[in-house]
């Protein structure tokens, strides 16, 4: 019987599996398979989401005005040239639905963010993947890889699984030889985490270029993952195409307020970056001290090599994890099964899981 067919190349797409929150048997879950922030959103956040519930029924203010007014502020942008989405996902994709088209190219590097190949795909595109260097983005590999069908170059910076980051002078370089005509993603999600003085989170290339777009978002160090809220900055000729493609109502009302007050909070976000710079190195050396191999990151999270051997890789250590009701990140989907992905959660979550994988990795 013939049925409805979908576009030619959706049924290729391997959907997207994100951290997994719950396990049966556990009260307590220790979630740390998604990055989100240790420390909880913001009260000012949490009272100003309370204060929406009586103006549930009122249709959100579809150019999220405040919001980009906020941004704007914070940032010292113009809040003409920001577009907020249901997420930074919400933005990959409307990107894409904007720029790519079937038989075009969307380039990315091997271990990039997961989103990028699925967006392409859905748009009939390919998915180009440069390979990396020491699970870094390779400038040179990526410049090689681009062709008269490219459209879209996806730069996660930092790269979410790997950790990994290229300083502003190597940002500038890839844009410097991209045609004019290609459109540089520039998805800086763990941005606020990063403290290093060569570090860019795209700001400045926006400013200087037509073909550049910043992404950020609201889900990590202002921990509102829950909400779905993320913004471009970008130039006004693509956000003007991006605010005509997006559904008139993309951002909901309890975002718009919360991601308003949450960058109000500078004190929670600092909390949260302070936490990080004194429990990523913590739980780096700690892993380290047990013989395993740890990633560089400067995100809040960091990907772990687990031993070869079936009774001590990275699968035999997710399900011992999980049977102690700590919820970790396999990376078999990136090409990477060697390793596990863990966020860093609060002290007491990091002690714990460093107890199990002590535990897990001793002499039987
Ligand atoms: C690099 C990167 N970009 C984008 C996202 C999506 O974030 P959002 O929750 O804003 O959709 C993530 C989330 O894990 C990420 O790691």
């Amino acid at each position: 019987m013939s049925a409805p067919q979908p576009r030619p190349g959706i049924l290729e797409i391997r959907p997207y599996v994100g951290g997994e929150s719950h396990l049966p048997g556990h009260d307590r879950v220790i979630k740390l398979a998604s990055n989100e922030s240790a420390l909880g959103p913001s009260p000012a956040a949490m009272a100003a989401l309370a204060g929406w519930a009586t103006e549930m029924h009122r249709y959100p203010d579809g150019g999220s005005t405040m919001l980009r007014e906020g941004l704007a502020k914070h940032y010292g942008l113009d809040p003409e040239r920001i577009v907020c989405g249901a997420g930074s996902d919400e933005l990959i994709a409307l990107l894409v639905r904007t720029y790519v088209g079937p038989g075009d190219e969307v380039l990315y590097s091997r271990h990039g963010f997961m989103m990028y190949p699925i967006a392409a795909k859905t748009a009939g595109a390919a998915a180009v993947a440069a390979p990396e260097s020491d699970l870094t983005t390779d400038v040179d590999a990526m410049l090689a890889r681009v062709t008269d069908k490219t459209r879209i170059v996806f730069l996660a910076n930092p790269n979410n699984p790997t950790g990994t980051y290229i300083s502003a002078e190597e940002v500038r370089r890839l844009h410097a030889g991209l045609p004019s005509t290609v459109l540089l993603a520039i998805d800086a999600a763990y941005a606020e985490f990063v403290t290093r003085n060569d570090y860019e989170p795209g700001i400045e290339l926006v400013n200087a270029a037509q073909n550049v777009v910043m992404l950020r978002t609201f889900s990590k160090i202002y921990a509102l993952g829950g909400l779905r809220l993320g913004w471009a900055y970008c130039s006004a000729p693509i956000a003007d195409a991006l605010n005509r493609v997006r559904s008139p109502f993309n951002v909901n009302a309890a975002a718009q307020a919360a991601g308003v007050a949450a960058l109000g909070d500078v004190a929670s976000v600092d909390r949260a970056r302070a936490h990080n710079d004194v429990w990523l190195p913590w739980f780096t050396r700690e892993l380290q001290a047990l013989g395993l191999t740890v990633n560089p990151s400067v995100g809040n999270f960091v990907i772990v090599r687990f031993p070869d051997a079936p009774s001590r890789n990275a699968d035999a250590a997710f399900a011992h994890l999980q049977s102690r009701g700590i919820l970790t990140r396999k990376m078999g989907g990136y090409g990477l099964p060697e390793w596990l992905r863990i966020t860093i959660g609060t002290e007491d979550e990091m002690r714990v899981v460093v107890a199990a994988i002590a535990a897990f990795l001793a002499p039987s």
